[in-house]
């Protein structure tokens, strides 16, 4: 077949329309254009399933068959028999019309489809003696019209089921995301690149782990179609079942290369049966051992162990009514705390249908995208969990939160790299606290950048400690300075003999 020879559009849930584009042209797609509720394109048979099995983001792969006018039943039936039908279907195969109106004279949607299907039959009827029949589950052929306008665009479904329906969802789950709407959040959040780097992926309150699948299969290189047993092609009498095989057998090549490269991925929920759910769709979706989750309440959320900084990801509950949204604050004040305390140096994603608990987070989003979740209207704000981004930038307040991530974060490590600088410290400390009594100072320096790689000054003003941090130049690894940070911060307090919060914590530029 002919490069660009069939005309396709590929419809989705509004907002992923621009990301969709993207995508499809990622794939292969010619012409890809941002429609309503969808992109139009055009391309061969191949492109068009592997639309279908790899897009992430589509509901369903139309293939156009033609354009008719149809301002009334009668005309809808003329135009609908303009097609040769038995090229698409056997003469007793099965079939189903799927019927859309919009600004047109025919708006009952069971009559139109009813219209239709009867075109299609009486033709086959006429010509066969034999007709197919409707199936309204799994048909051969799913067809696919759009009255618009009195005019019918008259498609093929080749998805024949919203391509959101991966295979790997079990039923239940409070409130779970869409499959396609998961992995449209995950692409705004940067996941593809963090994952490349390395990087974990942690849901606090994932449910039934849609987040954690469409993250681990987008991680692993895993076809969102992969596990669908269904498509509307493969009863379609045009069906190239080698061109088909072919892409699966490439589709599971890439499987088996992508998985073992797989970062960490963690979610917890507080609901047993959230977890029970999310465990069985990632048991269902082949990666069993490949995501941790567990039973876990947001107040006790934590990196996982050795997990490379990446990105929270989560969808928290979002309340409809007024009363709801307040009783959820401190749930999103808890979230922004935990964020704050523990996962700095992370990317952080959170997709809420009230905007106004976002912004009780106590951080500064640097980047929002407006989502629908169906009908509703909902916002995917994205933060870098840094001190720059936070709302309460007290010196109090940062101070301590520096100090207790600091001892957190070293807790348990192998403190040895850091012995010198305590010893030095020590030894410092010991001999100007002499002096300094000695003189009746009550402000000295005890430490100024005496081990070079620990570039700190340090003061002792009466009772407090003013603690600076030069700068690092840009070639050294930022990781590092922030572990060494971490590493006094965390030895200060029992060291000067101070409170956390009578120590000061500033970065200076040396040169300043
Ligand atoms: C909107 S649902 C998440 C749906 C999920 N994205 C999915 O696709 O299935 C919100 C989840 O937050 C959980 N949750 C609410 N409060 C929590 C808390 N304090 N700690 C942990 N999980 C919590 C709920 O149990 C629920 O599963």
């Amino acid at each position: 077949m002919e490069q660009g020879a069939l005309t396709l559009f590929a419809t989705a849930p509004k907002g992923l329309e621009l990301l969709l584009v993207e995508e499809l042209r990622a794939l292969g797609a010619i012409n890809p254009r941002e429609k309503l509720a969808g992109v139009s394109f055009q391309g061969d048979l191949m492109l068009a399933y592997k639309a279908c099995l790899w897009s992430r983001l589509a509901n369903r792969i139309l293939l156009f068959l033609t354009k008719v006018p149809a301002a009334t039943p009668e005309e809808l039936y003329k135009g609908v028999q303009t097609i040769k039908w038995d090229e698409h279907v056997a003469r007793d195969g099965t079939l189903a019309v799927h019927f859309i109106s919009s600004n047109s004279n025919i708006t009952h949607t069971l009559f139109g489809a009813q219209k239709v299907k009867d075109a299609i039959v009486d033709q086959m009827r006429e010509k066969f003696g034999v007709r197919p029949s409707v199936a309204r589950d799994q048909p051969d052929i799913s067809v696919y019209v759009y009255l618009h306008r009195n005019e019918a665009t008259i498609s093929l479904d080749l998805s024949g089921e919203s391509l959101h329906k991966r295979g790997y969802r079990q039923e239940g789950g409070a409130a779970p995301l869409k499959e396609n709407l998961a992995a449209a959040i995950l692409l705004r959040s940067g996941w593809q690149d963090i994952a490349k780097a390395g990087g974990a992926l942690e849901d606090p309150m994932c449910g039934s782990a849609t987040l954690l699948i469409e993250a681990a299969q987008m991680a692993a290189d895993i076809a969102p179609g992969l596990a669908r047993q269904y498509f509307g092609f493969l009863g379609w009498k045009k069906h190239q079942a080698a061109l088909w095989k072919k892409l699966i057998a490439e589709a599971e090549t890439r499987k088996q290369q992508g998985l073992p490269n797989l970062p960490t991925i963690v979610g917890h929920d507080e609901d047993a049966y959230a977890i029970k759910i999310a465990f069985e769709n990632i048991d269902k979706a082949g990666l069993r051992g490949k995501i941790h989750v567990e039973k876990r309440d947001l107040s006790a959320f934590v990196p996982k162990a050795n997990a490379k900084p990446g990105l929270v990801v989560t969808n928290p509950p979002y309340g409809e009514r007024l009363g709801e949204v307040e009783e959820l604050k401190p749930l999103y004040t808890l979230l922004g705390e935990r964020l704050k305390e523990y996962f700095q140096g992370w990317h952080a994603a959170v997709f809420t249908g009230n905007p106004e608990l976002g912004k009780v987070m106590g951080l500064r989003a640097k980047k929002y995208y407006a989502l629908y979740n169906g009908a509703i209207a909902c916002k995917l704000f994205l933060f870098d969990v840094k001190l720059e981004a936070f709302v309460d930038r007290s010196e109090e307040a940062d101070n301590e939160r520096r100090i207790r991530t600091a001892q957190r974060a070293i807790e348990g490590q192998d403190v040895n790299a850091v012995q010198m600088f305590v010893n030095r410290l020590q030894k410092n400390l010991k001999h100007l606290k002499r002096q300094a009594k000695k003189q009746q100072l009550t402000s000295y320096r005890v430490y100024d950048a005496d081990i070079p790689e620990y570039a700190f000054a340090i003061d002792i003003e009466n009772d407090s400690a003013q603690v600076q941090e030069y700068q690092a130049p840009r070639f050294v690894d930022s990781e590092k300075v922030m572990q060494r940070r971490q590493e006094v911060l965390a030895v200060l307090p029992e060291i000067l003999g101070l409170p956390s919060t009578k120590i000061f914590f500033k970065i200076v530029d040396r040169k300043k």
